[in-house]
């Protein structure tokens, strides 16, 4: 028989937990309920979990533990604790490992990513080189100022992404720490459209001339470049830039949006733009320089920020990406 104790234990527990006496399920926690459904108190285990990994171990003498999938949800992932207790009762105890299981494959993936992403410029480098260590090519001047600036190219590209991997790890180590300084959101904008070499019509939409957020300076600074950058990168080259910055004191918010009249972006690829390294056409991309980092270390920096970041486009009439920060009164 199971004691009170016992069950007053077992419910007290956050995880999936149940009694299990002659193949019956006795009890059955909240967390257990919740997962398995309410009907699996009386019911034989074998039908309540349908999963042979978990039976072994129920019927294993001693109990044990063991790593089961699919109990539940297909794809999900448990550790399992089988306790033995006194009468041959069984007290099974559930781990949910997905979040851990599938952290630890977006780790995997961002390296393999990153390192495909080296490997290639890396190739063509060794490759050039060796084709102008061949006096054929290498004696022929236009051949090799091509072949030095192919070399180059690639090599600068190799260093925007080791910079952006940087950036993205230590944006990612003080991610929790909300800035405190005051900047001026308005005078940041300014900097970033000036800075390009492409046309930009910049709108300040603002009451006051300055617009005062909390901030870390070079990130906001950074976050506004990679913006612009997409928007010259991929807008049509015959049509502006334009930046609006709008702040209106009494709403406590500011944004910047950055919008070009390019080709768009369908909507299928909208809600995966900041993904790391995910890129819309990943070919075009490629060709002009992308490595599909820069939206990503935008949603990290805007997070840090507790603001918030949105891209909307339409396929033929263009793109807008914008970000709206809190501002503090100034
Ligand atoms: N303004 C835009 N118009 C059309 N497509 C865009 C625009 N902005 C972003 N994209 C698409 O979103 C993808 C992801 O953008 P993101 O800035 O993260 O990467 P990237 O520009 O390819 O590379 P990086 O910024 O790291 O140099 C791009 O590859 C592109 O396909
Ligand atoms: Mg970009």
């Amino acid at each position: 028989m199971t004691t009170i104790e016992e069950t007053a234990l077992v419910a007290l527990l956050d995880m999936p937990s149940l009694l299990i006496e002659a193949d019956k399920v006795v009890f059955a926690n909240r967390a257990a309920t919740a997962l398995l459904g309410a009907h699996i108190v009386g019911q034989d285990v074998r039908l309540a979990l349908r999963q042979p990994d978990a039976m072994a171990l129920i019927n294993a003498r001693d109990g044990g533990h063991a790593k089961v999938k699919g109990i539940s949800v297909s794809g999900s992932l448990w550790d399992m604790a089988c306790h033995v207790l006194s009468g041959g009762r069984r007290l099974v105890l559930l781990q949910d490992l997905s979040i851990q299981a599938s952290v630890a494959r977006a780790h995997a993936d961002f390296v393999a990513n990153a390192s495909h992403e080296l490997r290639t410029p890396l190739a063509a480098i060794l490759g050039y080189v060796e084709t102008l260590e061949d006096a054929k090519a290498g004696d022929d001047p236009a051949t090799r100022a091509r072949f030095l600036g192919i070399i180059r190219r690639e090599a600068q590209r190799m260093q925007s992404l080791v910079e952006d991997l940087m950036s993205l790890s230590r944006i990612e180590a003080v991610k929790h720490d909300r800035p405190e300084t005051v900047i001026d959101l308005a005078a940041l904008v300014r900097e970033a459209a000036g800075e390009t070499q492409a046309s930009i019509t910049l709108e300040m939409k603002t009451a006051a001339p300055n617009v005062a957020v909390q901030g870390d300076r070079g990130q906001i600074a950074q976050v506004l470049r990679n913006l612009i950058d997409n928007a010259v990168k991929y807008g049509d080259p015959t049509k502006p830039v334009s930046v609006i910055l709008e702040a209106t004191p009494d709403t406590g918010w500011a944004s910047v949006s950055v919008h070009d009249e390019g080709e768009g972006i369908a909507p299928e690829h909208l809600p995966r733009l900041t993904e790391r390294f995910y890129r819309a056409d990943a070919s075009r991309s490629r060709a002009v320089g992308g490595t599909g980092l820069g939206l990503s270390i935008v949603k990290h920096i805007i997070e840090r920020h507790r603001g918030f970041f949105d891209i909307s486009s339409r396929v033929g009439e263009g793109t807008t990406a914008s970000i709206m920060l809190p501002t503090v009164q100034g």
